[in-house]
């Protein structure tokens, strides 16, 4: 989205849309300041905020914020980046006056829409009931690094760059609210139709983890003595893949569910079907790793629960209509996390057709 203003320059405004939280000042009549995180949208000649359902003890007449902006409408917000790579720090603070667009004016609609494109969660919440903080922006300031992307500051392809395939973690557990994390960032993956063909089973017990090592052990045991493979050969590979299992902290096994994508009456766009559901688990999977990474987590892939899908289903008592596909094992990298595998260059890979 590209907005622009007579305030703020066009970097200025490309850095407020892109970020998440601001800090919205306002002071009362005497002066006395008082500050508040917000989620807010920008639009052309404004900076919308909404009074929104997150819990508060106040009806929102009363919040401070409000009442301050109808004694003095004088408001300042700032946006700013904070990373450790202090190359990266940024930001915008906008000064300006501070209004209350009543509900069911044009300009009220218009705010609520902006805010509810931004943030999904508004969706869900009644914020076109309340009045909406309205800025008319009157000058801004800006200092740092402002044209560098990224939410967490980290460029995407850093974070693509620096991923790697974890395959020893260390015994320390990992917070849940960074395993969410991972699972919020697989849920916006694409998916064919928006069907999100895919459900996640999150394993932390010991025991589960032992069930599905045990389970998926004999299959490829069978699998490895079918092909030939000498005894000793069979016995360090599956003690390799049982101990890495049992190591990580948290496994997040991703299933394939088919039930809601379309039915063709015939093979082939039924086949067509199931690979984009295919593809698209692929997708979560890669949001899951690049999320883990970018919270400083590590994180691996096994394809093991491919080869044993009922297996994994049956010993894990899930829904049986659920197709085992991969195994994300997620903790922190015991040592050097692993050197970075070379890729093939990008002549090797493109080609170019006017
Ligand atoms: C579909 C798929 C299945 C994979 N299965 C395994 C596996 O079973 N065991 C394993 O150690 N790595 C597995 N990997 C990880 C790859 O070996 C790894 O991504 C590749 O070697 C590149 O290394 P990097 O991820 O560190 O860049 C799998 C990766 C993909 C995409």
């Amino acid at each position: 989205m590209r907005v622009t203003s007579n305030v703020l320059s066009e970097e200025q405004a490309a850095f407020l849309v892109r970020q998440r939280v601001a800090r919205l000042a306002t002071a009362d009549g005497a002066g006395n300041p008082h500050a508040v995180p917000v989620c807010y949208s920008l639009a052309q000649s404004s900076i919308y905020i909404a009074l929104d359902e997150k819990p508060k003890d106040v009806p929102v007449s009363h919040l401070k914020r409000v009442r301050n902006i109808l004694e003095n409408p004088h408001v300042a917000l700032i946006a700013d980046r904070y990373t450790e790579d202090w190359g990266l720090l940024a930001f915008v603070m906008v000064r300006g006056k501070a209004e209350l667009l009543d509900p069911d004016t044009e300009e009220h609609t218009a705010a609520v829409r902006l805010l509810r494109g931004k943030y999904h969660q508004y969706e869900e919440m009644r914020i076109e009931e309340n009045p909406i903080i309205a800025i008319r922006p009157e000058n801004a300031v800006s200092w740092g690094a402002l044209d560098k992307q990224g939410a967490s500051g980290a460029n995407v392809l850093d974070t693509i760059h620096g991923r790697r395939s974890v395959r020893r973690y260390l015994q320390k557990g990992v917070p849940e609210d960074l395993v969410e994390r991972v699972l919020e960032a697989a849920r916006w993956a694409p998916s064919p139709h928006g069907r999100q063909p895919w459900r996640f089973a999150v394993i932390t017990k010991e025991e589960t983890k032992e069930r599905l090592a045990d389970a998926m052990g004999e299959e490829w045991r069978a699998n490895l003595e079918m092909e030939g493979q000498r005894a000793e050969v069979v016995e360090k590979r599956l003690e390799g893949s049982r101990r890495r299992l049992l190591d990580a902290p948290v496994l997040v096994l991703i299933c394939l569910y088919l039930e809601d994508l379309d039915v063709y009456p015939d093979a082939q766009r039924q086949h067509g079907e199931t690979t984009m559901a295919v593809q698209s688990l692929g997708a979560a999977a890669q949001n899951a790793l690049l999320a883990a990474y970018d919270s400083g987590l590590d994180a691996g892939w096994m394809c093991a629960p491919l080869f044993c899908p009922e297996k994994v289903v049956e010993v894990l008592g899930l829904d049986a209509r659920l197709v085992p596909h991969a195994l994300l094992t997620l903790g922190y990298a015991e040592g050097d996390p692993p050197k970075r595998r070379s890729r093939k260059a990008l002549d090797e890979l493109v080609v170019y057709r006017d």
